[in-house]
């Protein structure tokens, strides 16, 4: 059973030669090449490709009460908009979760596991919470979904943010303490490792968040400092900007501490990193765009040339000229927070990430943050119909996993944004699927668009 969901750095070279095969076209006329992109573009995905939906533990186990942002969300100030509470109840409802992923015909589920419960205090391994995600992974096995697992998505342990987070330099040396911890639990039956999720968020963020957003989230950890009577306290996903450029440090130490660890433990379990990736695209003449890319993704596309594969996470695109980032055009779809979104984004995202790196990718995160459940049914078939072009024209993708399973609690936005396949009812925390989930399950039954 657990063969299933191995997936060795030979099975991935063999998942992208498969793809890379279908690339070797002569030149074409226009006409033919027009007619040769839609049958390319209609070929079945190929054979063990991962079709999945993903989760992160403190966006949707609940009562996450020894993690860094748990501290945070109930400091005053806090720039977060709701405490994170109870979540979606998964922490008890993960076996209903894997059911609906199973129902949906989805093969696999991308899952985190919570170093706050593992390591609650500093050196405390809880026995029990490493059986628990051994049970979630079983629970994967048991319903023929492959766990594809992250081993940090932003939180961490207050103790650890505390000690100054990933600026502290013993910060690698515990994370790695950790991932061997975790490895040695559960390593052996899971498809793919994450080490990190999005550990350039913030170099995102900087080009995003509008000032008095960055003095609300200084202040927060600045609160939790001072409560905690420690100098600084620093998280991966909420921080002043001046800490960034240390943070982003401590973590690309972090990731190869955590992939050496891992290796020790499973040396052919592919092993990665996520990346959130806009699609920049050019416009005009000295487009800004080249100079963009460097600063938001060039050292971790360079970190990632050592990796088995790149996870690539994309919600929309960013055009540049040279001057500036452009406005959407008229009449662009847009998510709940008004930014567009495009669905060529997602190819275009994972063909940078390739180009750059020339490891295989998986999409590790892909959709829309919306209460119109009609734009995500949209967009999902229109952006895998460019993933499969991509592929065709040579480009390895091993799977894809859309944001999110459910709704969930959004971070700093709280439970405002819905990113969810299905709906939850905060009340009685039951899943109701949305019909773009229906969508999805489809096109995964079928291997084809
Ligand atoms: C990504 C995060 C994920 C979720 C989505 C909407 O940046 O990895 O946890 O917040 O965005």
């Amino acid at each position: 059973m657990t063969e299933n969901f191995r997936m060795d750095r030979r099975a991935l070279l063999a998942v992208g030669a498969g793809a890379g095969a279908l690339a070797g076209l002569a030149p074409l006329s226009a006409r033919a090449a027009a007619k040769a992109a839609v049958a390319k573009a209609s070929t079945p995905f190929p054979k063990g490709f991962f079709w999945g939906a993903a989760t992160a533990p403190h966006q949707v186990e609940g009562n996450n009460i020894a993690s860094d942002l748990w501290f945070l969300e109930h400091q005053q100030p806090t720039v977060f908009a709701e405490p994170s509470g109870d979540a979606v109840n998964s922490l008890e409802l993960w076996p209903t979760d894997l059911d609906i992923v199973k129902g949906l015909g989805l093969n696999s589920y991308r899952f985190g596991i919570e170093w706050a419960r593992i390591e609650p205090e500093k050196g405390l391994i809880s026995r029990g919470m490493l059986d628990h995600y051994k049970a979630m992974v079983a629970g994967c096995r048991d319903r023929g979904i492959a766990p594809l697992v992250t081993f940090n998505h932003f939180t961490a342990p207050r103790w650890f943010s505390a000690m100054g987070g990933w600026t502290n330099p013993d910060a690698p040396a515990l994370f790695a303490n950790y991932c061997d911890k975790v490895a040695r639990a559960i390593g052996a039956d899971i498809g793919m490792a994450m080490t990190l999720n999005e550990p350039n968020i913030l170099l995102l963020l900087r080009k995003i968040l509008p000032p008095p957003v960055w003095d609300a989230q200084r202040a927060t950890v600045q609160a939790a400092a001072k409560r905690l009577g420690v100098a600084r306290f620093v998280c991966a996903n909420v921080a002043g900007p001046e800490d960034i450029d240390a943070i982003e440090h401590g973590l690309a130490a972090g990731h190869k501490a955590a992939r050496a660890a891992i290796k020790a433990v499973r040396g052919d379990l592919p092993v990665g990193f996520t990346l959130s990736i806009i699609d920049e695209e050019a416009a005009g003449k000295n487009s800004l765009r080249d100079a963009v890319r460097q600063e938001l993704y060039g050292m971790w596309l360079e970190i990632a040339k050592g990796d088995d594969f790149i996870g690539v996470q994309n919600y929309e695109r960013a055009v540049w000229n040279d001057k500036g980032r452009l406005p959407a055009p008229d009449g662009a779809d847009r998510n709940w927070s008004g930014t567009e979104v495009y669905a060529p984004s997602l190819a275009g995202a994972v063909k940078y990430a390739h180009e750059a790196t020339g490891v295989p990718i998986l999409v590790s995160e892909h959709g829309v943050g919306t209460d119109d459940d009609t734009l995500r049914a949209r967009f999902i078939p229109a952006a895998l119909r460019d993933l499969r072009q991509v592929m065709a024209d040579g480009v390895p993708v091993l799977g894809y996993v859309h944001w999110s399973l459910l709704d969930n609690y959004e971070w700093i936005f709280g439970y405002k944004p819905h990113f969810g396949l299905c709906s939850v009812d905060r009340e009685t925390f039951v899943r109701t699927p949305k019909p773009s989930a229906r969508v999805l399950g489809a096109i995964a039954a079928r291997g084809s668009i």
